[in-house]
């Protein structure tokens, strides 16, 4: 039997911040209001010619300094990302070049926001199939690129970075009391498409496309997903909501994350909220928050982690692990 165990994680985030001040010069928005309704203050938007996978690289080189491997260590390059570089090949092939692997398999994987928790629980599936024995797992998002940046219902809330880890197939049987993934739980319901999603891509308009969503009824439902998923985790590892040490949550939407801890049971000291310095990265916003919380030394070896997302699709998912 195997487990899956984090050995290290990175983040990157693009030098050009873009504050809700500068917003307001673009669209009618402002500053309070952007605040007040998503707790943003600023993103970080990439250079011209910086991309997705440089984004990426950047995060999975951190992940591996902090791992202490380099890129002959790693046999599986995974990245969850909505915004590719290129329609092919992945962006993970682009990162794996960029970082000297040349080993394994690498492939993107696109669930949206849920991205990066869709990700981990696949890495976490081939480590302990013996299909890979070390993974960078990456999320990472240019999302300023299909922005339509005249709509002010969408273009205030997002914001481009990366983050990643690495795992590692370990001797053992996942278990509560050990480190490694836990349990993951994942879901999907197409039928609600027409709330969140990008109106083109390569077989339906030939061209990228742009953002659209229905804010308020996605953020009805993300709570009550978020809380299906987070509940279902701990129902599956027999835990109760206050043995978590840590909640990293999507970084979407400060009332979103208050909210679900707030129904979850889950005290506000306990979660790690970055969404006010890079706004909504969709899936690179879940490992933006874990570098955070790792970096300022909150998150230490033997913690319990819970992870959770929602995102276009919709997709939803948690994962817990010890840290
Ligand atoms: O990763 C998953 C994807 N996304 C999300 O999780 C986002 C989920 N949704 C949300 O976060 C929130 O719904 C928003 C932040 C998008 C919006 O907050 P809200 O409290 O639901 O506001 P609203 O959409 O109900 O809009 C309230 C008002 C409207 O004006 P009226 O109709 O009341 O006169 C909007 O036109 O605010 C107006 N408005 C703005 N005003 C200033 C919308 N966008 C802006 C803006 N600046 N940027």
């Amino acid at each position: 039997m195997v487990r899956s165990v984090v050995l290290g994680c990175g983040a990157y985030l693009p030098a050009r911040v873009m504050t809700n001040h500068d917003l307001a010069r673009i669209v009618d928005t402002s500053d309070e209001w952007i605040l007040e309704r998503s707790g943003i203050s600023e993103r970080h938007i990439a250079a011209d010619g910086e991309l997705t996978s440089d984004l990426a690289a950047a995060a999975g080189r951190d992940a591996l300094a902090a791992a202490g491997l380099g890129p002959e260590a790693i046999d599986l390059v995974l990245v969850a990302t909505a915004t590719p570089d290129r329609t092919f090949p992945a962006t993970a092939a682009r990162v794996q070049a960029k970082l000297g692997i040349t080993g394994g398999a690498a492939f993107d994987l696109q669930a949206v926001c849920t991205g990066f928790v869709y990700t981990v629980a696949t890495a976490d599936g081939l480590l302990r199939s013996g299909v890979a024995r070390r993974a960078l797992v990456i999320g990472a998002e240019t999302f300023s690129r299909i922005l339509d940046w005249t709509d002010r219902t969408t273009c205030v809330l997002f914001g481009d970075g990366a983050g990643a880890i690495v795992l590692e197939a370990r001797p053992g049987e996942p278990a509560v009391g050990e480190r490694g993934v836990i349990a993951s739980y994942l879901r999907a319901d197409g039928r609600l498409e027409d709330l969140l999603y990008v109106d083109g891509g390569p077989s339906s308009t030939g061209q990228v496309g742009h953002l659209r969503m229905a804010g308020r009824e996605v953020f009805r439902h993300a709570v009550t997903n978020i809380s299906e998923a987070v509940e279902t985790v701990l129902r599956q590892t027999g835990l109760p909501a206050d043995a978590i040490d840590w909640f990293v949550p999507h970084q979407a939407n400060k009332r979103i994350i208050d909210a679900t801890a707030k129904r979850l049971g889950i005290a506000p000291e306990k979660v790690i909220t970055t969404v006010q310095v890079h706004g909504n990265t969709s899936a690179a916003s879940v490992p933006l928050a874990l570098a955070v919380g790792v970096a300022d030394g909150r998150i230490r070896p033997g913690h319990l982690v819970l992870l959770e997302a929602m995102g276009g699709g919709f997709t939803w998912g948690a994962t817990l692990l010890r840290w």
